[in-house]
């Protein structure tokens, strides 16, 4: 574990003039969020940043290829936890967090989303009375079965300045007692990464090089624990994708735990490479997949960024999950709650070749501007105002 040099600010690093903020990321969703707040924090000069990486995903394709791509600063600091289970993983973020902030504390830590990183690193700054910022708080799926769940709940609790996505993070936020002081509604950063980065995805030629050359074709991510663990019910979710496949070509990148998962259920001849119609894939850089989702016609996943994605760029998306923490991409968005039942997945799926998902509309705030937002939010609220000048 080593810290490097302190970024970001013209001068004066970590001094009153510039305070040091920990930008915390550990798994890939938080790769794509944390982009545009660095570039927004560098732009305005203000602040001064560490990056931190947890570890928590270690390998090229869930870690290395998003800070290649989106052009993100390497490390400063790489705590190396790798996996383990819940409790193991958080507690190596959360032991290994705490030695990094003992060594030299910040003005505050800045975490995101929902991973283990997040809740971990968020527990250890407030044990220390280092000043926490959610990026993307607010949001529940009134869901206790799901980890993220947690980690939401309890970071919320603990962090000082809540950066919210969409107006149900503020309902939530007032709900559970949290004074609105606390709490900012600054749109959605991960669609500021997408949007600066469609013209160059548009370009990657991966629909080509998997040999689709311009035919319709869907795009799948499994990865959540309620729906690849259990052998009882990934199997019959990956038959069902063989089946769909037949009627149109699915791309399937797969994620490390479903491979996983499909391999100690004896699953993995489903998921077989080479197969023409249910293309599987290991997983894709950020423009790679991003190039996938934005030609798609439709998407099935169970991922929270795709929901999120896909309604922006307008592609029916069947989210395998009988609730969302986001539920503008149901309300405004094209996601759609299928359950992972596979009658209803087909019956979906069979809506979206038809032609009959209803359209989204456009989403307030998820405009490309929102890492600027949380840049300009994180300086007022650690920039102390000057202080006026004497009278002459
Ligand atoms: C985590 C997050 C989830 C997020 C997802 C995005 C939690 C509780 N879950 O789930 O919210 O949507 O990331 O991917 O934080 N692995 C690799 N290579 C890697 C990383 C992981 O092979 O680079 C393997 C691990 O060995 C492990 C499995 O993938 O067996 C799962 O990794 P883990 O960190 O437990 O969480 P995810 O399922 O990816």
């Amino acid at each position: 574990m080593t810290v490097k040099e302190v970024r970001g600010a013209p001068a004066g690093a970590g001094s009153a003039a510039a305070p040091l903020v920990d930008l915390v990321a550990g798994a890939r969703p938080n790769f794509v969020k944390l982009a545009p707040v660095v570039r927004a924090i560098r732009k305005q000069g203000r602040l001064a940043y560490r990056v931190v990486h947890t570890g928590q995903h270690y390998d090229a394709a869930m870690s290395d290829s998003f800070f290649e791509q989106l052009d993100l600063p390497a490390p400063d600091v790489h705590l190396d936890v790798g996996s383990g289970t819940q409790a193991a993983q958080t507690g190596r973020i959360l032991e290994r967090y705490e030695a990094h902030l003992l060594a030299g504390r910040p003005a505050a830590t800045v975490v995101f989303g929902d991973v283990n990183s997040t809740v971990a690193c968020a527990l250890a700054a407030v044990k220390l009375q280092v000043p926490v910022a959610h990026v993307e708080a607010g949001l529940r799926s009134f869901d206790r079965t799901m980890p993220e769940e947690i980690n939401r709940l309890l970071t919320d609790a603990v962090a000082d300045l809540l950066l919210v996505t969409e107006p149900s993070g503020l309902a939530n936020l007032e709900r559970e007692g949290l004074p609105s002081s606390k709490v900012r509604l600054v749109g959605n950063v991960m669609i500021d990464t997408l949007r600066a980065h469609l013209p160059a995805a548009r370009g990657s030629g991966i629909a080509s090089r998997l040999g689709l050359n311009g035919s319709p074709y869907g795009f799948v991510t499994l990865h959540r624990p309620s729906n690849v663990d259990r052998p009882e019910t990934l199997a019959p979710l990956l038959e069902l994708l063989g089946e769909l496949a037949r009627e149109r070509p699915l791309v399937f990148a797969v994620h490390p735990r479903t491979r996983a998962a499909a391999r100690a259920a004896g699953l993995l001849e489903l998921i077989r490479p080479g197969r023409p119609d249910l293309i599987c894939v290991d997983p894709l850089p950020y423009l790679d997949a991003l190039a996938l989702v934005a030609g798609a016609s439709a998407v099935i996943t169970d991922s929270g960024g795709l929901q999120e994605e896909t309604s922006v760029l307008g592609v029916p998306c069947l989210t395998l999950r009988r609730n969302t923490e986001r539920p503008i991409t149901v309300e405004l968005g094209t996601s759609r709650l299928v359950g992972s039942e596979p009658a209803a997945i087909r019956a979906a799926f069979r809506q979206v070749l038809a032609g009959e998902w209803p359209p989204g509309r456009s989403i307030p705030l998820w405009d490309g501007a929102a890492g600027e937002r949380i840049a300009d939010a994180l300086a007022s609220w650690l920039v102390p105002a000057p202080l006026p000048c004497p009278a002459a």
